[in-house]
């Protein structure tokens, strides 16, 4: 009768919804042949970024971070790091004691740098910064102390020694006026000038894979790479130096910081970036640049979701076709929220009290499909990373002229280590792109803060050196 056709057609009708959702999710999906790809293009960038007739207009730009070698365990010392550009700024004393019995020790505190800073003029963002350092030496009762500096920033810089770093411009969520093209370590020194209130021996300015790759080499020698999958995506590791054709001198190595969250910016992974892929660049602080690091990293993850369900609730799937308020506001999906609806350990009743803690009113089915699109969007994440890291450790393999290479990978990051699946995603793409590299990924705990004091560490002795 009439009851049976309305059944049978609200079971048509939702049979095409779950094909239409399939079909858009299955972009995300991406084929081993894709893959390979994305690791060969990377391949290519990596070369342009090393060699010096195409550097200039390289979208990995390989950069030169003047750290010639992984620690030895004869650093020692009080070591002030400060580290910004990730989730936290955090200002750090820690005390490295080399000897039979080698130790870290560390006390840190966290500061909030509140929006208006991040994105007002350098001047402010720095007076603030060197405000906290103040906080910090009183806090620890140590204002007279003139300590040596290492300065964890976690942006893109153009070094011409291990305490020069002119910044080529902000990434993720920094905007702060007059601070691009400027040397950052001139910056922090005019700005503790400014204060006139201690002085500070600023000797190292470090990015924070770098950092990762010291923390994390200083207990396993097999450590030449440094990742971080968190609030962006980036990664360094130890390149022969002839090969950097920047720097003078061919003996030996250098670590070079990547930066490959620019990777994708001269159009060359276009084909497997989607509409919300592009929406997600589009309403960002920096469109068209960082187009991989929008892929794959926690800034980004979220707003990839929030365009998908914007577009899915649209067409009708979702939330009974009614756009809310909340799901108009950018950045409600942190990586903290995408990790918990997306642990398998919750019920769909919970994910359901998490949409609704974020103020979406959710069906039971609803929350099926939101689940669905977090695991398409990092599930990609983790496949892209991967490919990337595929073609580093494919680099250094051949660099060394091996048929096999064991080698570790320090890492850090809320994405990797808050994440249920990103990092085993990651982990298993490699293994299949890079089947003769046996790639061992170690957790840096701290990496930013203890890497920036063990490269301080071996700046300091490498002064004592050239001054005797
Ligand atoms: C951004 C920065 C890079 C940093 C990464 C991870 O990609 O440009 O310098 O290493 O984020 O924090």
């Amino acid at each position: 009768g009439k009851g049976a056709a309305m059944v049978t057609a609200v079971a048509y009708r939702l049979a095409e919804h779950s094909r239409e959702i399939a079909q858009t999710l299955s972009e995300f999906r991406l084929t081993t042949k894709q893959l390979l790809d994305v690791k060969k293009k990377m391949r290519t960038e990596i070369q342009n970024g090393l060699s010096k007739s195409t550097q200039d207009s390289a979208t990995v730009k390989m950069l030169p971070t003047f750290v010639k070698s992984t620690p030895d365990g004869s650093e020692h010392g009080d070591f002030l790091a400060l580290d910004l550009g990730g989730t936290n700024f955090r200002v750090l004393l820690v005390k490295i004691r080399s000897g039979k019995k080698r130790t870290v020790e560390m006390h840190n505190k966290i500061y909030a740098i509140p929006l208006e800073v991040m994105q007002g003029t350098g001047e402010e963002l720095f007076d603030h910064i060197v405000q906290c350092i103040s906080d910090f030496l009183d806090y620890m009762g140590m204002k007279n102390a003139r300590l040596p500096l290492g300065f964890t920033f976690s942006f893109p810089c153009r070094q011409t020694s291990l305490d020069a770093g002119f910044l080529v411009t902000w990434t993720k969520g920094f905007k702060a006026t007059d601070c691009e093209g400027e040397d950052v370590v001139g910056l922090l020194r005019e700005a503790i000038k400014r204060r006139e209130e201690f002085e500070l021996d600023v000797v190292a300015i470090v990015n924070d894979t770098v950092g990762t790759m010291m923390t994390c080499a200083y207990e396993e020698p097999t450590c030449e790479i440094g990742l971080i999958a968190g609030t962006g995506s980036n990664a360094c590791y130890m390149e022969e130096m002839r090969n950097i054709e920047m720097i003078e001198g061919d003996e030996g190595q250098m670590c070079v910081n990547m930066e490959w969250g620019a990777f994708g910016d001269n159009g060359c992974l276009d084909d497997i970036r989607t509409e919300y892929d592009r929406a997600v660049d589009d309403l960002s602080l920096n469109p068209g640049k960082q187009r991989y690091e929008k892929m794959c990293s926690g800034m980004y993850l979220g707003e990839i979701v929030r365009n998908i369900l914007i577009d899915m609730t649209k067409r009708g799937f979702l939330f009974r076709g009614q756009i809310s308020e909340t799901l108009k506001t950018r950045g409600i999906f942190e990586t903290k929220f995408l990790s918990q609806i997306e642990s398998d350990r919750l019920a769909l009743l919970q994910v359901r009290s998490i949409l609704q803690h974020l103020g979406l009113d959710s069906t039971c089915d609803d929350s099926i499909i939101v689940k669905e699109v977090c695991g398409a969007v990092s599930h990609r994440a983790g496949q892209i990373c991967g490919a990337g890291m595929a073609a580093v450790v494919d680099k250094i393999r051949e660099n060394r002229g091996l048929d096999h290479l064991d080698i570790t990978v320090g890492v850090d990051g809320t994405l990797y280590k808050l994440h249920p699946h990103f990092s085993g995603v990651m982990i298993q793409t490699v293994k299949e792109l890079a089947p003769q590299c046996n790639v061992n990924f170690l957790l840096s705990e701290d990496g930013s803060g203890k890497g920036a004091a063990l490269i301080t560490a071996v700046g300091c002795r490498l002064r004592q050196e050239s001054n005797n």
